[in-house]
């Protein structure tokens, strides 16, 4: 779609590897909710908002997107920052509801510990509790300059770890099944 290229774009040219990150939490979340058996239109939403849950880095400094090393309090919540500037992103350019909510919840947890607003379960859509798993298997699965890779054992075990307190336990085995079945691409 014309408006998701037009942020990617503008993404990209400060950030290339978010538009990696985000393209390949979107081809999961493509293929994982088709294995689910969601209906079409709920599946191309869920799809755009995976592709589109970190637009707001765009609003991010550069300083603190780049800052090797721990981040101070004030740069965590510069950070944390990217959720609203991407809400406002994406209800600006049009985009439905459900898209706006997968931007507001892909860093909540199921136990309360996100952010920005401590969700519970309960208050956090079925979308974001699958965007939230491709995007925490797609960080782990991919190398940064201050980290290695996991490979996908790790992250079966990581995921599995938290199913139930942290992440939606149903949907850990079919996002990792995708995972294996077909790795996205660096
Ligand atoms: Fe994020
Ligand atoms: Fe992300």
């Amino acid at each position: 779609m014309e408006r998701a290229r037009t942020l990617l774009q503008a993404l990209s040219d400060c950030d290339a590897d978010t538009v990696g990150h985000l393209q390949r939490t979107a081809t999961t979340v493509a293929r994982v909710s088709a294995a689910l058996g969601w209906d079409e239109d709920r599946r191309r939403w869920a799809t755009f908002g995976a592709l589109l849950h970190d637009i707001g880095k765009i609003g991010v400094s550069p300083s603190v997107m780049y800052k090797p090393g721990p981040l101070s309090p004030d740069e965590q919540a510069v950070m944390r920052d990217h959720v609203n500037y991407g809400i406002d992103l994406v209800t600006a350019y049009g985009f439905p509801a459900i898209v706006a909510r997968i931007v507001r919840e892909h860093h909540e947890r199921l136990d309360g510990s996100g952010y920005p607003q401590g969700l519970a379960a309960e208050g956090i859509s079925e979308e974001a509790k699958l965007v939230m798993l491709a995007d925490i298997a797609d960080a782990m699965l991919s190398r940064r300059p201050y980290k290695q890779a996991l490979t996908l054992d790790d992250v079966r075990r990581a995921l599995s770890a938290g199913a139930g307190s942290m992440f939606e336990a149903e949907l850990v085995e079919p996002v990792i099944q995708v995972l294996a079945a077909t790795p996205p691409e660096e």
